[in-house]
């Protein structure tokens, strides 16, 4: 499998496409589940850190597990520009290294999408989180016009995207429920075309608000917040 390539990563969050999507998947997550200070947090498959730092601002005790120890480098070279306490750990989400009802808060962002076996990843999930414990899942929502551009793009282009599995909203909630999760709520953003220009990206959160109450489960970014019983 190709590895992952941090500074291209973060590269494209500095493009106006990027930056607009980073801000608006922000908001879905952060409003999906307020953060309390002090909580013990869990940043899976966190990549480059964007959101393991953004736990960490909002006073979570947090830590960041991912497979690629490039990323993890990136992660942790942020963390410490930033200036903020993280502990990025190595490890394989099917297999976390830490304890039955350890965390308060497991988030994950986009990994789900690379993993095979959703079903285990979403047990140790659940396994790690305490009783009443919440997760926050985002993923690449199947259902959108974004899964069909990246995947006609990807018969083109070799891009990550070749190796997404793209998730829809039915797909999602069951994957939770069959791991032992309560689903409680699921959402979607990201309704606008993803067209990288500055001009028409000024359009965007007028696009959200029409999308979100025109199609709203065909966002390209799907959340979930679910619990543990
Ligand atoms: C699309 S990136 C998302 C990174 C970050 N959560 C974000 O939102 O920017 C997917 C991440 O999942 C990690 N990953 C994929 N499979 C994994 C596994 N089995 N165990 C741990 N991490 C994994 C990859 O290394 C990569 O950093």
């Amino acid at each position: 499998m190709k590895s992952w390539n941090p500074q291209a990563y973060d590269a494209w969050y500095e493009t106006p496409l990027g930056k607009t999507s980073d801000r608006i998947e922000k908001d879905l997550i952060f409003s999906t589940a307020a953060i309390k200070k002090g909580e013990r947090a869990l940043d899976a498959g966190c990549g480059t850190g964007i959101y393991s730092i953004e736990l960490a601002k909002r006073g979570a005790a947090t830590t960041g597990t991912d497979s690629s120890e490039d990323m993890l480098v990136w992660a942790r070279a942020k963390a410490r520009k930033e200036g903020l306490t993280i502990d990025f750990v190595s490890a394989d989400a099917l297999m976390l290294p830490f304890p039955d009802d350890y965390f308060d808060l497991v988030l994950s962002a986009g990994m789900l999408c690379f993993i095979k076996e959703r079903g285990k990843a979403l047990q140790e999930m659940l396994r790690v989180l305490k009783p009443g414990g919440k997760l926050i899942i985002g993923v690449l929502n199947k259902q959108s016009p974004w899964a069909l551009f990246r995947r006609i793009k990807g018969l083109f282009k070799d891009t990550i995207y070749n190796r997404v599995g793209f998730i829809s909203p039915p797909e999602l909630e069951l994957s939770l429920q069959r791991a032992g999760f309560d689903v409680k709520e699921l959402r979607t953003c990201l309704f606008f075309f993803p067209i990288n220009c500055r001009m028409y990206l000024k359009f965007a959160m007028p696009l959200e608000k029409l999308g979100s109450r025109a199609t709203p489960r065909m966002g390209a970014f799907l959340a979930a917040l679910a619990t543990k019983p």
